[in-house]
């Protein structure tokens, strides 16, 4: 069986909201799904997901939520690589932040890229000032991504 990570950067709850309500969409495409509600590096290499999916909220100006920051600084000081890895990547903001917009999520994005990982699919940015209800962007992107595997 498949197995996908989704790792968890939030401070209100809505970047998790998003994992538990696309986890049962990739259970019934036959994954085995483990959400990472304090997400560590060692969860992410070892062992390895087929697929890692990030739900990343931002805060501060274009900050790390406080529950990720385990990761995101062994990422930084470690660099290790992450040859192998294939990623998605779900970035939550607020456009009213105008220069720090999904400021995290594109930080992560860049940075898991430097250390050779692999994204599998464009990553899906949502505004709350768009789209108060970030299922209502993740859940059809995550269906389509699904859909075109199959
Ligand atoms: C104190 C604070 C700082 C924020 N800073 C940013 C920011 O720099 N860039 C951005 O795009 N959104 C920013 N946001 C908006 C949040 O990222 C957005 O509301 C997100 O949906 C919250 O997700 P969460 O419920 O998982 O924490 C900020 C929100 C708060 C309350």
């Amino acid at each position: 069986m498949p197995s996908v990570g989704i790792y968890v950067a939030t401070v209100y709850g809505g970047a998790l909201d998003v994992a538990e309500q696309v986890a049962p969409l990739f259970e019934s495409a036959g994954y085995d799904v483990d959400i990472h509600e304090t997400p560590m590096l060692d969860r992410l290499i070892e062992p390895k997901p087929d697929l890692a999916l990030f739900c990343i909220s931002t805060t501060g100006r274009g900050d790390y939520p406080g529950n990720f920051t385990g990761l995101s600084n062994a990422l930084e000081q470690q660099r290790p690589s992450l040859e192998g890895l294939l990623y998605a990547l779900i970035a939550m903001g607020d456009s009213e932040y105008e220069e720090t917009f999904c400021g995290a999520g594109r930080k992560l994005d860049a940075l898991l890229t430097e250390l050779d990982a692999h994204r599998v699919v464009e990553r899906l940015e949502v505004d709350a000032s768009e789209t108060p209800m970030a299922d209502d962007a993740a859940l059809p992107w995550v269906e389509q991504w699904l859909a075109d595997q199959s």
